[in-house]
C-alpha cells in the first residue's frame, strides 16, 4: 500500500495503476461503514484508493472541526488489511493553498435539511469531492447512503459537470442495536449511546406504517416524532419525506421516498435515513 501526503506524488502512484480504479473519499476515524464500502470497491475494481482528509471547508465556524476524531495510525492499518493500493492524507494548506478561490455550489439539492442546518457544508463537500476526483481520476467513486443528501449532491454535480466517473452509493451499515455507524458516535456518553438507537427505531416504525399502506408524508413524519418523543435525550431537528434525487419534500408518496431525520442527543447531532421503496 502506497501512502502519501503529497498530491503530485499521489498522481504518479495512480498513473502506475492500470485497470478499473475505485476511490473512496473519507474523513478518517474509519469504522465498519467505511470498511464495507472499501471491501465492495476491492471486489469491483483492479485498484482502490482512499483519501483521509478532515475537510475544513465543510465545517461551519461553530462546528466540530478541531475535535473531529483523528486516528491515522489505526486507519492506515485497517486500509492495509483491506488491500487498499493508494492512500492520500493531504494537509489542508495543500488542498486550499493561499489564493484558493474556486468553489462548487450545487444549487437546489444542497438547500434543504443538512444544507439549511449547516450553511456552506455542501459547497465544501462538493468542492473537495470534485478535487479528489480530479486528483485520483477514478472510474468509480464510492459513497454511503448514511449521508443521503450528500450522495444526491454528488450525483447531481457529477451529472451536471460531465464527470467521467460512476458514482456508487452503498447501504447504511449499522451497529447491532440499529444505530448507524458514524465517526461522531464517539462523542456520545454511555447514557446518550443508549438513547441513540431511538432514531433508527423511529424511522423503522414509520417505514412499517408506509409498508402497510400509509402514503401521506405528514402522517409518516408524525409517526417518527411520536416514537422519538418517548426518548427524553433526543431533541428532534427535522423529519423529512423527500424525493431521493432532488431532496424536495413530498406530500403524498407515489414512487419511492427518502425518510430522513436529524436529532441532537446531548451535544451530538446525529442523522439517519431509510428509503421507502416503491412496491
Ligand atoms: P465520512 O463521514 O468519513 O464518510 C465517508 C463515506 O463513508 C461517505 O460516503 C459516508 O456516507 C460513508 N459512510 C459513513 N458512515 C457510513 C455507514 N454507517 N454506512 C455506510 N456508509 C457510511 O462523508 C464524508 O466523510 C465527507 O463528507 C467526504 C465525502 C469524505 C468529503 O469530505
Amino acid at each position: 500500500m502506497r501512502v502519501t501526503e503529497n498530491i503530485h506524488e499521489l498522481r504518479t502512484i495512480r498513473r502506475a495503476m492500470p485497470g478499473v480504479f475505485g476511490l473512496i473519499p473519507t474523513m478518517g476515524s474509519l469504522h465498519d461503514g467505511h470498511a464495507a464500502i472499501i471491501r465492495r470497491a476491492r471486489l469491483e475494481c483492479d485498484h482502490v484508493g482512499v483519501s483521509i482528509f478532515v475537510n475544513p471547508a465543510q465545517f461551519g465556524p461553530e462546528e466540530d472541526l478541531a475535535k473531529y476524531p483523528r486516528a491515522l495510525e489505526n486507519d492506515l492499518a485497517l486500509l492495509e488489511s483491506l488491500g487498499v493500493d493508494a492512500v492520500l492524507t493531504p494537509f489542508p494548506e495543500n488542498v486550499y493553498p493561499p489564493g484558493y478561490q474556486t468553489w462548487i455550489t450545487v444549487e437546489n439539492v444542497s438547500k434543504p435539511l443538512e444544507g439549511a442546518a449547516r450553511p456552506g457544508h455542501f459547497r465544501g463537500v462538493a468542492t473537495v469531492v470534485a478535487k479528489l476526483i480530479n486528483i485520483f481520476t477514478p472510474d468509480r467513486a464510492y459513497f454511503g447512503q448514511k449521508d443521503a443528501q450528500q450522495a444526491a449532491v454528488i450525483r447531481r454535480m457529477a451529472e451536471d459537470l460531465n464527470f467521467d466517473v460512476d458514482i456508487v452509493v452503498l447501504p447504511i451499515v449499522r451497529e447491532a442495536d440499529g444505530l448507524a455507524m458514524s465517526s461522531r458516535n464517539a462523542y456520545l456518553n454511555a447514557d446518550e449511546r443508549k438513547a441513540a438507537p431511538a432514531l433508527y427505531r423511529a424511522l423503522s416504525a414509520a417505514k412499517a406504517r408506509f409498508e402497510t399502506g400509509e402514503k401521506n408524508a405528514d402522517m409518516l413524519k408524525a409517526a417518527v416524532i411520536e416514537t422519538l418523543s418517548a426518548e427524553p435525550l433526543a431533541d428532534v431537528r427535522y423529519v423529512s419525506v423527500a424525493d431521493p434525487d432532488t431532496i424536495e419534500e413530498l406530500h403524498e408518496i407515489r414512487g419511492g421516498a427518502l425518510l430522513s431525520a436529524a436529532v441532537i442527543i446531548g451535544k451530538t447531532r446525529l442523522i439517519d435515513n431509510i428509503l421507502l421503496e416503491k412496491r
